[in-house]
């Protein structure tokens, strides 16, 4: 359960070292400074930054070899500390919680433990105005897919307007930290603008609205955005295909011009059909593997598959492993492209976090990243990316009606236990 993780730069060593004393002292200090590691804001370490500079300032050429022995002597009690005190003070602190460390300690990447790329779904106002949450998706992660921003209601609002300039901040974010973003989703029953869905033309003004919309997205993107959902949940989870206005208006092999615009408009884009429930549904991966065989045999340009995961803690590690073996078996690429593993199966009103939960749902999460892992080739790894970055964050609690704790990351964004579980399933 410990997961403690320590970064600490020589001016702090300095500093402590300065008031190291005597045997007792050191020992309040490194209590001190044990608990300030989990839970102190920037502000106050810069502040201990400036005191420190100040003391040195006082302190003579004598002192300063008096310091270097004490900075050994501080380092061995840190240690000692960390390995044996630490976790007596978590079973005993309900408050201090070494197993879910603070995220803006400046220590690792969750993307850098993983064999593939590691993405969130990110909201604009979040990324906007949250500072914590855009630290957070910027230094866990190496890929970006928008949650709504580039959805069909909010880029192309009015039959004559498209709006971009939350999908362009998402862009400019992803270019100056080098993050891949993925495109979603060009095409979907939901998410649509009234003008959309009260539209009355014939099949050929249909035909256009879809083809100009799909063109002039993947067109304003091109070379910024390299990968694309192109046709979102177009079966049931009984295999049928699910009626929508596009289905109705232009019948069911609009899917396939999809695909087709969106290649037109930009070649080199890596093209998905994204649907939820291979975990649970045999029936929907039949249909979505007839439909890539088909495509396949059309030369339809498909390039991905993106199993979206919105899955329960109590999914069947037989469920998790037949759909990595019907997604490798594609042999396209494979994206888990909007993991998030709710609790409250029960759905139940008040429903709260706790220590059982987290390890459940720790065990899960590491379940799907091994499987994922252990049955796609790696040409085929397109990478897993969870749906939003903090429990607060998440779509799943307005979506089924009760609070739930679904992601990596707690409301404050310290570390779950499903964090370390996602890097020890990529080992
Ligand atoms: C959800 C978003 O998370 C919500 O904020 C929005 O209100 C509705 O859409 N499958 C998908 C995603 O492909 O686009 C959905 O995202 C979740 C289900």
């Amino acid at each position: 359960m410990q997961f403690i993780e320590i970064s600490i730069d020589v001016s702090w060593l300095t500093f402590f070292a300065v008031h190291l004393n005597s045997f007792w002292s050191s020992i309040v200090d490194c209590l001190f400074i044990v608990v300030s590691f989990h839970g102190w804001e920037p502000q106050q370490f810069n502040a201990i930054v400036a005191l420190e500079k100040i003391l040195i300032t006082f302190t003579g050429a004598k002192e300063i070899e008096q310091m270097k022995k004490q900075v050994v002597n501080f380092l061995m009690m840190f240690f000692f500390i960390g390995t044996a005190v630490a976790p007596m003070m978590t079973a005993s602190a309900g408050t201090i919680s070494f197993a879910t460390p603070q995220s803006s300690v400046a220590d690792t990447n969750l993307y850098q433990f993983m064999p593939f790329p590691m993405g969130a779904a990110v909201g604009i106002a979040r990324m906007k105005n949250n500072a914590k949450y855009s630290e957070v998706v910027s230094k866990e992660f190496n890929s970006i897919t928008a949650e709504n921003a580039m959805k069909f209601r909010s880029l192309h609002p009015a039959e004559n307007t498209f709006n971009w300039a939350d999908a362009d901040y998402l862009v400019e974010f992803a270019q100056k930290n080098g993050k891949r973003l993925h495109g979603h989703t060009l095409n979907w029953y939901q998410y649509l603008p009234a003008w959309v869905t009260n539209f009355s033309g014939d099949s050929i003004a249909w035909e256009n609205m879809l083809k100009t919309h799909i063109q002039t997205v993947v067109a304003h993107f091109k070379g910024k955005v390299a990968s694309w959902d192109v046709v979102n949940e177009y079966f049931n989870d009984d295999g049928t295909i699910r009626p929508s206005v596009w289905v109705k208006n232009l019948g069911p092999d609009y899917i396939a011009r999809c695909f087709q615009y969106a290649h037109e408009a930009d070649p080199d884009a890596i093209l998905f059909y994204n649907d939820y429930g291979h975990e649970y549904s045999s029936a929907k991966r039949t249909a979505i593997g007839k439909l890539i065989n088909a495509f396949k045999a059309r030369n339809i340009p498909i390039h991905g598959i993106g199993m979206q995961f919105h899955m329960t803690y109590t999914q069947s590690d037989a469920n998790i492993n037949a759909a990595m073996a019907f997604a490798a078996g594609t042999g396209l690429k494979v994206h888990l492209s909007e993991l998030d593993i709710r609790l409250n199966t029960n759905k139940v009103q008040g429903f709260v976090f706790n220590e059982t939960l987290a390890a459940q749902q720790a065990d899960r999460y590491k379940f799907v990243v091994q499987a994922y892992n252990a049955a796609v080739p790696k040409a085929q790894q397109f990478g897993i990316t969870t749906w939003n970055v903090g429990d607060a964050d998440s779509w799943v609690p307005s979506w089924q009606g009760v609070p739930d704790y679904p992601l990596p990351f707690d409301a404050n964004y310290l570390r779950k236990p499903a964090y370390k579980a996602i890097i020890e399933g990529g080992k």
